[in-house]
């Protein structure tokens, strides 16, 4: 690896603690992400992942740690970084219908980072010009006909919702999206669909993803690290090739024997 070019995404020692909750809901958590590297978090539930999203995305304050995105340290009281964050990280939650504003149409929801952010247009982008074509390019991305952008999100099934949530979080080009149990909350068959195409477009436009569920086969598929979180600390950290090995700790043993039945 070239050690002069910053990680997409750092973190050191994040915590954060509830006053309601009598142990830390995460704990001394540190790792790096990578460019074009898919990252994955599992963890049973209420372990902690999606409060780790929330501090990533300074959604909620952490009581210790750092975030670095592109070598960059972000802070809430520096509006530059936290217009770095906005720009470089997206996400994409587990419910489609509350991440989509249901008193808009789909290409207004779509359009809306491209609309706010005053950057350029991604490369992916570029000699697409009219709103409209750019809009229509990005729901093609996600295998969604055109004439769903004059849609209400009530119109759309589960499936074409989170469909249009990821291409809006790609539509800005951003360094990272996390996926917070982006199909958890959808059909199997649908779920597969998904991941494959959240697959392809990584590899495609090289995103970094940091890719959460408590499903271990979705993680073992999406990612090249995986990160075992349980009662909020980090535990085991491996490359994907290496989940298998004897010398894993006991935790992701009993995850990988419920995984494979
Ligand atoms: N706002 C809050 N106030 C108090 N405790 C909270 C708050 N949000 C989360 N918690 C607690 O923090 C812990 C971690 O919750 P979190 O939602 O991060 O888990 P999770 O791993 O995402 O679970 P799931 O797989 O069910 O989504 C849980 O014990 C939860 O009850
Ligand atoms: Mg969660």
């Amino acid at each position: 690896m070239n050690t002069d070019v910053p990680y997409i995404m750092e973190c050191k020692n994040i915590t954060k603690r509830y006053p309601s909750l009598n142990q830390l809901a995460i704990d001394q958590v540190s790792f790096q992400i990578d460019k074009g590297e898919s990252l994955g978090l599992v963890g049973e539930s209420g372990s902690g992942k999606s409060t780790l999203v929330r501090c990533l995305l300074m959604l909620e304050k952490m009581n210790q740690g750092q975030l670095y995105i592109n070598g960059e340290e972000i802070k809430y009281t520096n509006k530059e970084s936290m217009k770095i964050l906005r720009r470089e990280v997206q996400a994409v939650f587990q419910n489609p219908s509350a991440s989509l504003n249901p008193k808009l149409k789909i290409i207004d929801s779509l359009m809306e980072p491209l609309d706010c952010q005053k950057t350029s247009l991604p490369c992916f982008l570029k000699g697409v010009n009219q709103r409209n074509e750019i809009a229509k390019y990005l729901l093609e991305m996600v295998e969604i006909p055109e004439k769903y952008l004059n849609f209400y999100p009530h119109e759309l099934s589960g499936g074409q919702k989170q469909r249009v949530s990821i291409a809006r979080a790609i539509s800005i080009q951003p360094s990272i999206i996390i996926l917070d149990e982006p199909t958890a909350s959808l059909d199997v068959s649908i779920q597969a669909k998904i991941l494959n195409r959240l697959k392809d477009l990584q590899e495609r436009l090289d995103l970094s993803y940091l890719f959460i569920s408590h499903d271990l086969a979705a993680v073992n598929f999406m990612s090249h690290r995986v990160m075992i979180m349980q009662k909020g600390k980090i535990i085991d950290k491996c490359n994907k090739q290496d989940l298998f090995l004897e010398t894993r700790h006991p935790y992701t043993k009993l995850l990988l024997d419920v995984f494979e039945g």
